[in-house]
């Protein structure tokens, strides 16, 4: 996304306060942004917000009534890498479908020389309606790229299809476009499994043995795979997961065994495996069903190993399958992480060390250490978890078995 020119078109829906937080991260990913709006949206969020946000004066009038300087739609047009509407109402929905051209928006739209977004916003009876169908797929016809509206609370307090798709969502479409553009890093119909976050041993029914693993790694890798085509199947433990994509299967799952079970179901049919679940190393022997009431001083509790997950699918993987793992270590990083390797049958291993500033679990950044089969060592900085999943996925595109 670094230095991609992303024009957003604002129109007038109650989505439109989420186009700030749409603004925040695309410049967050290195983007520039030029934000031009119709006056119907200016009553749902202020030009000055998207002003200061994205850095950038904000279109709105074909000219300025009190310089009488005209803006320019064409130069839009030329200067952006990328136009995405958003929110897109179902009456410039249908402007666009016909050519319609009575604000700077919808000028724009006729003038623009690159590719077209949108991400729809309506009540759900617009949404539904034939007429909007009509226009969406006209819109596609003439090559603009749709965002589905999602399932879920209107502003009219109805239910159903029409949301405006999330800003995440809209960044992802936004990455998936920027990525179709370079062919030799695509992941496209590729099938990848990973493995996310913590695992919960019960000891009881209200505790657990666990660790503080956020799972945010591994959703930074599924974010990179969609990114560039890949389905991805995210099997993950009790993690803040609020990553929604059309080629993203999510399988939630609490302890070792049961992630071992979800994974045996699917890794036959994977291309790629990344496990970088920090899965619990033993659980408790006995699950208590009640709750184990205070009594001694001292609690021994028995803990029985758990299944290597990861190892399992080292010991049965296929030639053409490509496996990462994850070795997180406090000291002697080198060595364990290359006994790792081999010990489950590893293409890839991403070290880290606890004692770097910055790295491992719970923080978003990460500094790591990558190690492959034929003992290529290359060391990383410091960096956010984002770009961290940027280096993982790419070395592992360009890994050669
Ligand atoms: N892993 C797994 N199942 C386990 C333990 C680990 O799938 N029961 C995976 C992790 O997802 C990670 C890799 O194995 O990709 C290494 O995990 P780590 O905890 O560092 O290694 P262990 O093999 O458990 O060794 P140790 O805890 O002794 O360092």
């Amino acid at each position: 996304m670094q230095g991609k020119r992303i024009l957003l078109g604002i129109t007038g829906g109650i989505a439109a306060y989420k186009i700030a937080f749409l603004v925040r991260i695309l410049k967050k990913l290195g983007a520039e942004v030029k934000c031009i709006m119709t006056p119907a949206s200016c009553d749902f969020i202020s030009p000055l917000v998207l002003a200061t946000l994205s850095g950038n004066p904000v279109g709105i009038e074909f000219w300025n009534k009190k310089t009488g300087v005209w803006t320019n739609h064409v130069e839009y047009g030329l200067w952006a890498d990328l136009f995405v509407v958003a929110p897109l109402t179902a009456n410039s929905l249908a402007k666009m479908a016909h050519g319609e051209c009575d604000n700077l928006v919808l000028a724009t739209y006729l003038s623009m020389k690159s590719p077209v977004i949108v991400a729809p916003a309506m009540d759900l009876d617009m949404y539904a309606h034939p007429t909007t169908k009509r226009n969406i797929e006209q819109l596609k016809k003439d090559g603009v790229i749709i965002i589905p509206a999602e399932n879920g609370e209107l502003a009219s307090g109805l239910e159903g299809e029409g949301r405006m798709a999330e800003p995440e969502t809209i960044v992802l479409a936004i990455q998936n476009y920027f990525s179709t553009l370079s062919p030799t890093k695509s992941l496209a119909g590729k099938e990848i499994l990973i493995t996310a976050g913590p695992t919960y041993e019960a000891l009881d029914p209200v505790r657990f043995i666990g660790n503080h693993s956020s799972g945010k790694m591994g959703l930074e890798l599924a974010k990179k795979c969609l990114n560039l085509g890949g389905n991805v199947t995210l099997i993950c433990g009790p993690i803040n997961l609020d990553l929604k994509h059309k080629n993203l299967k999510v399988v939630s799952i609490t302890t070792a065994v049961e992630m071992l079970d979800a994974v045996q179901l699917v890794w036959g049919k994977m291309d790629i495996g990344i496990f970088s679940a920090a899965v619990a190393d033993y659980r408790p022997k006995n699950v208590v069903n009640e709750k184990i009431k205070k009594s001694e001083d001292n609690l021994v509790i028995e803990l029985v190993k758990n299944p290597d997950v990861l190892a399992w699918a080292g010991s049965v993987k296929k030639e053409s399958q490509i496996l990462v793992g994850f070795a997180l270590e406090t000291n002697d990083m080198l060595a364990n992480g290359e006994s790792k390797l081999k010990r489950k049958n590893l293409d890839l291993i991403v070290m880290n060390n606890l004692s770097d500033k910055g790295a491992g679990f719970a923080g978003d950044t990460n500094k790591i250490t990558l190690l492959d089969n034929h003992n290529n060592l290359t060391n990383f900085e410091l960096k956010s978890k984002s770009e961290v999943a940027q280096d993982i996925v790419e070395y592992l595109i360009n890994l050669k078995k």
